[in-house]
């Protein structure tokens, strides 16, 4: 099996002093242990996942009878999926698709769904409604008008095209499926979004697009197994590829490296920059500490935001992701003119490496402390290990940061004002700030 390599050799990892983080190992391999045992980390120990591959089996034909799928998700409920998508089910992209389509409502945009709810056959679409909560404005907007539509059009069996994945107990969404006789699929207690792309949140859509959701299981397990296991103890921890990384995070940190590029050189696989950077920053951005993500693609970002990197304020390190075995797609054909001559007897998948290592060599020469996660095959067996080791690095650095990389209080405040300029009862505080805001004097100009 091919291999999946840390490569360190441009890290800084000694200078940076991250060496010295490694001796909270025994008390980190302790919190783990004791964490895992109270069920408080289910993304590494995975207890749900007997139970729902089972039931994902149960619904395989069922979900794979539409053409379409329209999850209504956002945050952690929608990163996963559209990752998965692109990596893994990149046809819907391409000429000629002919089906199933996954589309994916993230966002508030009136014009997009305008587009769903009048384009889509809906006899023909599967509507999965993901809300870990059960209660995100965003969502539950969406679904308000997906119902609404789909009552209209479907009659009285509307409810047998949707399908909610969200909290087993609690939650508006749990009460309307109790209420409406819809579907559902659980995400499990204390599996926060950013941690649940391998639950229901991210392997019912990965099923419907058939992409082999159980190999990135089993490559999340094969990372996690020795973090999820009764024997953790200070020497496995300390020699994880997750807490090395964890140690170089917050080490960086430490030293004003307050920005992390994570640079995919799988150009397929760049939607793993967003899902990480939710990863990062809604977990570890806190107190006034952490480093801001920045997902870029290479060759594209080459020509974009490269520069910063390269030449701008000495402030970033990097994730850099690779993968050798890619394709080597077309040969240059022959008849190429002199000043091109370089490309004769090569193909097209070589010039990515080229441009990577070219990349990754500038980075470093620019100061850019650097660490390749190289992938040995860009199958989903791999992308399951990339992911459960980063959901575990990220929160390892927050453990080290002494932050709780599990919550995401500041991005309440929100949340909260938009609801009371919405109307909303119950907000006085919130209303009285909002009053308060919109009445100061704005200084505005127009271009
Ligand atoms: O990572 C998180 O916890 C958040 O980004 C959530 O995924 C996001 O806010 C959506 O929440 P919910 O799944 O409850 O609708």
């Amino acid at each position: 099996m091919a291999v999946n390599i840390l490569d360190w050799t441009d890290s800084w990892f000694e200078k940076l002093d991250s060496e010295a983080k490694s001796d909270s190992a025994g008390s980190i391999a302790a919190r783990f242990s004791g964490e895992v045992a109270d069920g408080k980390l289910p993304f590494c120990s995975m207890p749900y996942m007997a139970e729902l591959m089972h039931d994902l089996d149960g619904l395989e034909d069922y979900v794979k009878s539409f053409d379409h799928m329209l999850l209504l998700g956002i945050g952690g409920s929608a990163l996963g999926a559209r990752a998965l998508q692109k990596a893994f089910f990149p046809q819907q992209d391409q000429p000629c698709h002919e089906g199933p389509w996954l589309w994916i409502g993230d966002n508030v945009c009136a014009k997009t769904l305008d587009a769903y709810l009048a384009k889509l056959p809906l006899e023909k679409t599967l509507v999965a409604v993901v809300s870990k909560s059960g209660g995100t404005i965003e969502t539950i907007s969406q679904y308000f008008l997906v119902r609404k539509k789909m009552q209209e059009a479907l009659g009285e069996n509307w409810n047998r095209n949707m399908l909610f994945v969200t909290d087993k107990e609690k939650g508006f969404l749990r009460e309307q499926a109790d209420e409406l006789s819809i579907r559902t699929l659980e995400v499990p207690d204390n599996l926060g979004g950013r941690y649940s792309v391998l639950s229901a949140v991210g392997l019912l859509p990965a099923m419907f697009m058939g992409i082999n959701y159980r190999a990135l299981v089993e490559g999340a397990s094969a990372v996690l197994s020795p973090l999820a296991s009764p024997d953790l103890n200070a020497d496995t921890l300390a020699h994880h590829p997750s807490y090395k990384l964890a140690c170089w995070g917050a080490a960086l940190m430490d030293k004003g490296f307050n920005e992390l590029i994570f640079f995919s050189y799988i150009p397929q696989w760049a939607c793993f920059g967003q899902w990480f950077a939710q990863l990062w920053a809604e977990s570890l951005g806190k107190e006034g500490k952490g480093s801001q993500p920045i997902p870029a693609t290479g060759a594209t970002d080459q020509h974009s935001v490269n520069q910063m990197f390269l030449d701008g304020p000495r402030n970033k390190a990097c994730l850099f992701l690779t993968c050798p075995s890619l394709p080597k797609g077309q040969p240059f054909p022959y008849e190429i003119p002199d000043n091109f001559a370089y490309l004769t007897g090569q193909s097209f998948g070589e010039l990515i490496h080229a441009e990577g290592l070219g990349t990754k060599m500038a980075l470093t020469a620019n100061n850019v402390p650097l660490v390749e996660l190289k992938m040995g095959v860009d199958s989903e067996e791999a992308a399951g290990r990339l992911m459960g080791m980063l959901m575990a690095a990220t929160i390892f650095t927050g453990w080290l940061m002494e932050i709780n990389p599990i919550d995401q209080p500041a991005v309440e405040m929100g949340k909260l004002l938009a609801k009371a300029k919405l109307g909303a009862s119950g907000l006085d505080s919130e209303k009285e700030s909002l009053d308060a805001f919109l009445s100061v004097k704005r200084e505005e100009q127009e271009f």
